[in-house]
């Protein structure tokens, strides 16, 4: 992302945004909400929001990026140039959607931790350690040996601090070293394998007793589990995994060249990065349903991938190395979504601080570390500590969920808000169809434009209501 020349084909530019837009947002994020959400009811109401919402902010967003040739602060600024009062404020937009990334990018290591712990796990015989660790600490619950594996790492004070700063170090070397191109390369041949691995373990437990149960709930929506906070997830969840409104997509835009064709390319984002969640989600809740029914769904939480998964291996011979290739894989897709995190961070830091990029990357580590470590002790020495008390409905978050919460069910909307009111009030609507449709036809033009100038504002302004408490 660092050279101005941009990408050198369409392919090279698809592969860049799903290696950013497919990671842990896919794979550890969508099957949590999903289970937690009512299954079926969410994962519907995610597909229509993919469908209408998020088509059209990916679209405008690479469009704003392409039309400038710069990341979110300057393509604000440039458009907002020389407007009054109200159209002259909407370039703080671009900060907002640059701000995102970097509270962001925090937790995205502490989980990226989590996942480099269990390679390391998986590798020792997984199902008599979690069963003595099971016992030492939490005996005389009835908990699952791996749920009180899980529990035990990350109440735990140093091992996940130690974890965190691993794969933090290893994302910041390759930032450093500018090889990014080599892990691309890499994950062209470690992607397809991840999918294919998904899809053997979906069909495998297609043969769990009660798996039935489990696809029945991810896949028929049941409307009486259907509320505001169903959309607010589902709203969240779309920005997080589609890697809109954070300023990502306008940066990728500006590297794209004029000649290629900005809707096929993002059509095929969104099939992918839909398409890996939806399958991570049919891997990973018939197990959850298989293992400990409907009640273990509902009440899922951030840890289910590492509490389900490893049940999951334990249950078939030679499941550990089966095991160790999956944790091994999902680190790969986790790395490419940190690295452009980073790279964007950084590049907005270089640009705005006018400082060198060396020092950018020692900011954005430092930023790094300290509210990693305060997450990670948001489960154990500060595990007293409640962002937001103070609001009733919120009032248990611990620190990664009210990171989590704020940049995707507040921040991520306003930048969205403000994406919106650039494109319709600013640039003007039909100036930008123009740009995205070039001479060919299009045919969502109509859901993009119905989306940006009257589904999506609103549709926010009463996700940010919900979200302070005021309503639901
Ligand atoms: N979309 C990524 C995921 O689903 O894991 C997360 C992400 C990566 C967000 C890169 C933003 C970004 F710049």
């Amino acid at each position: 992302m660092q050279k101005k020349e941009g990408f050198t084909s369409k392919i090279g530019f698809v592969l860049a945004a799903a290696g950013s837009a497919v990671g842990l947002g896919n794979i550890w994020r969508f099957p949590y909400l999903t289970a937690k959400y009512g299954g079926g009811i969410f994962l519907l109401t995610y597909l229509v929001l993919v469908l209408t919402f998020g088509y059209a902010l990916l679209v405008a967003e690479n469009a704003i990026g392409r039309m400038t040739g710069k990341g979110p602060i300057g393509a604000f600024r440039e458009f907002c140039a020389g407007k009054k009062s109200f159209l002259g404020s909407v370039r703080i937009g671009g900060w907002i959607n640059s701000i995102v990334p970097m509270i962001i990018v925090p937790y995205y290591c502490v989980i990226g931790g989590w996942v480099t712990k269990y390679v390391f796990a998986m590798m020792c015989n997984p199902v008599a350690r979690f069963s003595k660790d099971a016992v030492e600490k939490f005996a005389g619950t009835e908990m699952a040996a791996s749920t009180a594996y899980f529990q035990n790492f990350v109440t735990s004070t140093w091992e996940p601090i130690g974890f965190f700063l691993l794969f933090m170090l290893i994302n910041v070397i390759v930032a450093a070293f500018g090889v990014e191109k080599g892990v691309e390369r890499f994950n062209k041949i470690l992607m397809p394998i991840l999918i294919l691995l998904i899809i053997a373990i979906c069909i495998y437990c297609g043969f769990l007793p009660n798996a039935g149960a489990g696809f029945r709930y991810y896949l028929m929506p049941d409307p009486a589990k259907f509320s505001y906070m169903t959309v607010v997830a589902a709203m969240g969840q779309l920005f997080f995994s589609l890697s809109i409104a954070m300023g990502i997509m306008i940066t990728y835009g500006a590297y794209m060249r004029k000649e290629d064709d900005l809707v096929s390319s993002v059509n095929q984002i969104e099939i992918f990065d839909t398409g890996v969640a939806f399958l991570a989600g049919l891997m990973i809740i018939p197990c959850v349903v298989a293992f400990g029914g409907e009640k273990a769904a509902e009440s899922a939480g951030v840890g289910l991938v590492f509490i389900t998964m490893p049940q999951v291996f334990a249950s078939f011979p030679g499941g550990q190395f089966v095991g160790v290739a999956f944790f091994i894989l999902v680190l790969f897709a986790a790395a490419t979504s940190a690295i452009s995190l980073l790279e964007t961070n950084v590049h907005t830091i270089c640009q705005e601080l006018k400082i060198s990029r060396a020092k950018a990357i020692f900011l954005n580590v430092m930023e790094i570390i300290v509210i990693g470590a305060v997450t990670v002790l948001g489960y154990s020495v500060l595990s007293f500590v409640k962002p937001l008390k103070f609001i009733p409905k919120y009032s248990g978050m611990d620190i990664l969920d009210t990171l989590d919460f704020i940049s995707n069910s507040v921040l991520m909307p306003i930048g969205a808000i403000f994406t919106t009111v650039l494109v319709v009030a600013v640039i003007g609507i039909e100036r930008i169809s123009r740009e995205i449709r070039g001479d060919k036809k299009w045919y969502r033009e109509w859901v993009f434009q119905f989306c940006m100038c009257v589904i999506v504002v609103p549709c926010l302004l009463v996700v940010l209501l919900n979200a302070t408490g005021l309503l639901g």
